[in-house]
């Protein structure tokens, strides 16, 4: 009797060796071992456990195993499997716990720890001055008033006696809102505050307006198209310009220290008469003592005291305005107003970071 099956030859030779077996254990147990990271895993898993892994190979031999010793081999490769899959598992665990670990340690953040670059916040020099002046005022007995910056024409120049055609309306570059019909304009100056403050509040009045306004200027270094202004407005019983002098001076000694003077020079505002050009002289500056151009004042217009309701037979008064960009550009000897739109720490810094 002959039987040529491999199968059922006894005597047939077994294509899987123990030997082969626990050698391919061993190389992947040792891979694992090495894989210092989950990468490195991956790699050892695809070597040692993939297709074509001596493990695979001998696998794919079990078929060609002799009958009567297909059970014995079957579990010994069963068992290298096992084994080798759960080193791996375990290892990934391991792995994946260490490194969320060293992920977390190297992105915790010490909220306590001090900053290198602390830098403190600070109020820019306009806001500081524009308080400066606010406070000198209201230590006067005035209070402060505010009005729009998007205006309608009406206070901005009808109220304030700029006749319709006046040149005048032309003369402060104006920003016309669209569309024409709502006649509305970026304030051109503070005056319009005037008249909101003489239609708003009983008499008398004495308000300091500080606020934004705009002009169709270039901007360079004596000009920004949106610069501030303060505006003063006292109407009272019995106000002449001496009143608007003494104000004014009272003012300008404590910007300017003690020895600070004013001068007045005829001028034309139509809201405004008699109008004047006011001089300040700056007793301390760096190039020695000087005048410098401050602003615009007078006597209010009898006709802007009737347009706001205002009987110009019993109260009369005065009313100037600045600009306060200009007015720190003289103060501070600064060469350059683009300096004060353009928020360069460097520049806010030098005026001593007040906050
Ligand atoms: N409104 C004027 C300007 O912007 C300044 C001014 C205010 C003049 C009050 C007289 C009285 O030029």
């Amino acid at each position: 009797m002959s039987d040529a099956s491999a199968a059922g030859n006894p005597a047939a030779e077994n294509p899987i060796s123990e030997t082969a077996v626990e050698e391919a254990v061993a190389a992947a147990l040792a891979a694992v071992a090495a894989a210092g990271d989950t990468a490195a895993l991956k790699a050892a898993r695809t070597a040692h456990a993939g297709e074509g892994s001596p493990l695979a190979r001998v696998n794919a031999q079990l078929r060609n195993v002799p009958a009567d010793r297909k059970a014995a081999t079957g579990k010994l490769v069963g068992q290298a499997r096992g084994r080798v899959n759960a080193a791996f598992a375990a290892r990934e665990a391991e792995l994946a716990e260490a490194e969320t670990a060293a992920r977390l340690a190297a992105e915790r953040v010490d909220v306590t720890a001090a900053s290198t670059r602390w830098q403190p916040g600070a109020r820019h020099p306009l806001s500081l001055l524009q308080e400066e002046v606010a406070d000198i005022f209201v230590g006067m007995g005035w209070e402060i008033a505010e009005g729009p910056e998007l205006e309608h024409e009406w206070f901005n120049f009808d109220a304030l006696n700029f006749d319709e055609d006046h040149p005048a309306r032309a003369m402060q570059d104006t920003f016309f809102i669209d569309p024409p019909e709502r006649h509305l304009v970026l304030r051109t100056h503070t005056s319009p505050v005037q008249v909101r403050s003489l239609l708003e509040r009983p008499l008398p009045v004495y308000v300091l307006c500080p606020g934004r306004v705009y002009r169709t200027d270039e901007f360079d270094a004596t000009h920004l198209p949106v610069f501030s202004q303060f505006e003063g407005l006292a109407i009272d019983r019995g106000l002449t310009m001496a009143h608007l002098r003494g104000t004014l001076e009272h003012f300008a000694r404590i910007m300017f220290g003690q020895e600070a003077k004013i001068r007045l020079r005829p001028n034309y505002f139509p809201f405004t008469e008699p109008s004047a050009e006011m001089d300040v002289w700056q007793p301390s500056a760096k190039g020695g003592a000087r005048w410098v151009e401050w602003g615009g004042c007078g006597m209010v217009n009898p006709n802007v005291l009737r347009a706001a309701g205002v009987d110009p037979g019993e109260y009369q008064g005065f009313a100037f305005g600045m600009g306060i960009e200009r007015t720190l550009q003289f103060r501070n000897e600064l060469n350059d107003m683009r300096d004060m739109a353009e928020g360069d720490i460097r520049f806010s810094g030098q005026f001593g970071m007040v906050i």
